[in-house]
């Protein structure tokens, strides 16, 4: 049963929540954002879903984000929010900075994937009518196309900023060739690319050493990183090396179970050692090193749990790093 009446916490801004510049822009980004891609879906209940939605904006979370095949089924997460717009956050539509994405398969036929104008301006506003908003604060190309003239997208997304239906734009997984045109392009018709959405975690450094999170700082791009846990794996979820029957490995969707090796499970150990001598759990010291870099405007964390949103919190407690722990957390 979904709760009628949500008031939200009145210190919600004095909870220790911090917000960083994103980019050379007027915004302002919570260190901790919350994802809709699992969690949120019709094969999620609503109840839980919205109990994690109001956690997180009761302690500051601001950012919320969404793609168009966000669920399942797709789309769904998308509906969830915008029940949870209609039902709790439509007096509090100023407060909040929710984007949305265009780039995946989304429905049959030849115009519901990739990077046509067709697709983008489509799907943004069926995703506008699912969210129940007028218009998001970012809408992303969700990938690289090959396929298709990278003006075409590019024009795309600053059409829909002229439309009034997106606030701001940004680019998500492009190359750094790809991006490079990406800012170009945007920056000559006055539209500001305000983010690069990458992947980045302790187990993956691609945005550091492909020199994608130096390009967005050059270019006065916020980095805004996604999958700061590896979906799970920067947790306790898997470290004694069981699969719990509720994680997303069990279910088999986006995480599989090949993914946890021997080898990686012994280094997830010892960085767990590490993190307990910092008085944090796993999950709290991988996201604080995400963190520790300036260049990270925000981190995106999935939760299937409040407990698990509160925990994640936590992280923000202590996001330095001496010289010898980030040699430790590298030799591992
Ligand atoms: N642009 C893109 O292409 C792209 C791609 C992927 C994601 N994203 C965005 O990034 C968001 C986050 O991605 P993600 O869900 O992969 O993030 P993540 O934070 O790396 O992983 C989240 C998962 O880790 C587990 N978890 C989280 N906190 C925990 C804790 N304190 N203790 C134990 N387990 C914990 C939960 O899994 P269990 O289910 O096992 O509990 C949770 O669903 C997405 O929702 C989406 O908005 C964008």
């Amino acid at each position: 049963m979904i709760s009628p009446i949500y008031s939200p916490a009145p210190d919600r801004y004095e909870n220790g929540m911090k917000y960083r510049r994103c980019g050379r822009s007027g915004i302002l980004l919570p260190e901790i954002s919350l994802g809709f891609w699992h969690n949120f879906g019709d094969v999620d209940t609503l109840a839980r879903s919205q109990a994690i939605a109001h956690y997180a904006f009761d302690h500051g979370i601001t950012h919320f984000d969404l793609a168009n095949n966000y669920g399942p089924s797709y789309g769904s997460a998308e509906e969830t929010f915008g029940v949870l717009m209609k039902k709790s956050f439509a007096p509090y539509r100023n407060e909040l900075f929710i984007s949305t994405k265009a780039g995946y398969d989304m429905w049959p036929g030849p115009y519901g994937n990739w990077g046509s104008r067709k697709y983008l301006m489509s799907s943004l506003d069926q995703s506008l009518r699912r969210m129940n908003l007028d218009y998001v604060d970012v809408f992303y190309t969700h990938r690289y196309d090959p396929d298709t003239p990278l003006e075409e997208t590019l024009q795309a997304l600053v059409d829909i900023v002229r439309a009034g239906k997106a606030l701001y734009v940004g680019i998500s997984r492009y190359p750094k060739e790809a991006a490079k045109t990406a800012y170009r392009y945007l920056e000559e018709r006055d539209v500001h690319c305000l983010l690069y959405q990458g992947k980045y975690n302790l187990l993956n450094r691609e945005p550091e050493e492909e020199g994608i999170l130096r390009q967005a700082q050059k270019n006065g791009t916020g980095f805004i990183a996604f999958s700061p846990l590896a979906q799970g794996l920067l947790t306790s979820r898997y470290l004694d090396g069981q699969i719990p029957a509720d994680s997303r490995m069990a279910r088999e969707t986006s995480l599989k179970e090949s993914a946890l090796t021997p080898t990686l499970l012994s280094r997830l150990k010892e960085l767990n050692k590490l993190a307990a001598r910092r008085g944090q759990t796993l999950a709290e010291m991988a996201l604080a090193w995400v963190l520790r870099d300036e260049q990270v405007c925000s981190v995106i964390v999935g939760a299937s749990s409040v407990e698990q949103l509160a925990d994640n919190l936590k992280a923000l407690a202590n996001t330095r790093f001496t010289d010898e722990e980030l040699k430790e957390i590298d030799r591992r």
